[in-house]
């Protein structure tokens, strides 16, 4: 069996943000156009009024400040409220592949090594641009890798559940160096008129390459352990598939991009992340008292700040469990690996941390790595 090392990440960061105040005037007079050409369904009682959303709000319930998005004029518009991302031809990248490859690129520099070496990629996202060929494929021929490559998809789980494939593809010795790509158009899949939900989501791509630990050349982490679980949830789900086309099936089907129970998500996901977590080191012998750093999911700031105090048995250091969802807002199986592409270059060799992820399944899905 080899051993594994995290040698490079690679985070690519859209232009254009929104803010939470840019947000709510674009959502509020989104709100005011429909309240007045529904004025007299409202009036009779067929339809609810849109009520207003608010900053104050947003920023209270989920920790986050502005969000990265692909096309910002398409979501402010208050007539449209989706991003404009028109599909592009067969013969030019898709998108995912497109802002995959950047994110892929900073990786690969990082750990100093050459596309050609790599034998495999796992374009592990929520969602999917298309069905096939495989976006994974596509990045693939892009960077002028070998091997093989296929699309995954755990939701937000999706970026450990694909570092636990690649380690245990490398530990067997099938391959040698892989890519886990997490390209996320969060924005497209959310439904930006929907108060509960409208500033949950923003969009990235981050890149993590793994290889075996005597190949590492520069500055890495040891993956001592990986951790996956899963349990059926309907409390987040999109009901978007090939089968939507069918003719009994509206196009704007609110179950055609994500929703959420957001209290029940909160209940019965923070249990089940503690648990797997504590189980997680329990096994490995990994006290909490040897965890220098936290690098979770990042969903909302108060989930956050409960798991880093149930894992630690105390409140987290300033700077132990960083955040970036203020920045970024939830960028699905990204967030994690954000915060550990740039939080993680103080460690020094010996400092154990944990990467974590959850959501949508549900699922949950957590990685112990030690600075080399
Ligand atoms: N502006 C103003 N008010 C809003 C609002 C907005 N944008 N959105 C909702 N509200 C209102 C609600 O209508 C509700 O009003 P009511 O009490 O009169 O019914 C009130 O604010 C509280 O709403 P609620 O949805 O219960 O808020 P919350 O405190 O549960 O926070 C989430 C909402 C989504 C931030 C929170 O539940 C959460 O983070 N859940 C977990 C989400 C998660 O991790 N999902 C995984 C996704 S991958």
């Amino acid at each position: 069996m080899h051993s594994v090392a995290i040698t490079g990440t690679g985070v690519f960061t859209p232009t254009e943000t929104i803010t939470n105040d840019e947000l709510v005037a674009a959502f509020n007079a989104y709100a005011d156009l429909y309240n007045t050409e529904n004025a007299n369904e409202i009036a009779a009682g067929k339809l609810e009024a849109k009520p207003q959303s608010s900053a104050d709000f947003i920023l209270a319930a989920s920790g986050i400040e502005r969000r990265y998005v692909l096309d910002k004029s398409g979501v402010l518009d208050p007539a449209r409220m989706y991003p404009s991302l028109p599909p592009r031809d067969d013969d030019a990248p898709s998108i995912m592949a497109d802002i995959g490859v950047d994110a892929a690129r900073q990786a690969i520099e990082m750990a100093g090594i050459n596309a050609e070496d790599i034998d495999c990629i796992l374009c592990a996202a929520s969602n999917h641009e298309r069905a096939y060929p495989a976006i994974a494929v596509e990045i693939q021929s892009l960077l002028g890798a070998g091997g093989f490559a296929y699309d995954m998809n755990v939701a937000c789980s999706s970026a450990t559940f694909g570092i636990q494939s690649a380690t245990d593809m490398i530990r067997a010795g099938s391959v040698r160096n892989a890519l886990v790509i997490n390209p996320e158009i969060c924005s497209a899949h959310l439904e930006w008129r929907d108060r509960d939900c409208h500033f949950i989501f923003g969009d990235v791509a981050t890149a993590t390459l793994l290889q075996r630990d005597e190949d590492a050349t520069g500055a890495h982490f040891k993956v001592r352990s990986t951790r996956l679980a899963t349990q059926f949830s309907n409390n987040i789900r999109n009901n978007n598939g090939f089968l939507r086309r069918t003719r009994d099936q509206m196009d704007d089907r609110r179950d055609m991009q994500f929703m959420q129970n957001g209290r029940k998500v909160f209940k019965e996901v923070l249990p089940l992340v503690s648990k797997h977590i504590a189980t997680h080191m329990d096994e490995e012998k990994v006290k909490a008292g040897d965890l220098k750093r936290l690098w979770l999911h990042q969903a909302n700031k108060s989930m956050n700040d409960y798991i880093g105090k149930r894992v630690l048995g105390r409140d987290p250091e300033p700077g132990e469990q960083p955040n970036i969802l203020q920045d970024y807002a939830n960028t699905s199986s990204a967030g994690s690996i954000i915060a550990f592409a740039q939080h993680s270059d103080d460690l020094t060799p010996g400092d154990i941390g944990l990467i974590c992820s959850f959501g949508a399944g549900y699922s949950v899905g957590s990685v112990i790595v030690e600075r080399a």
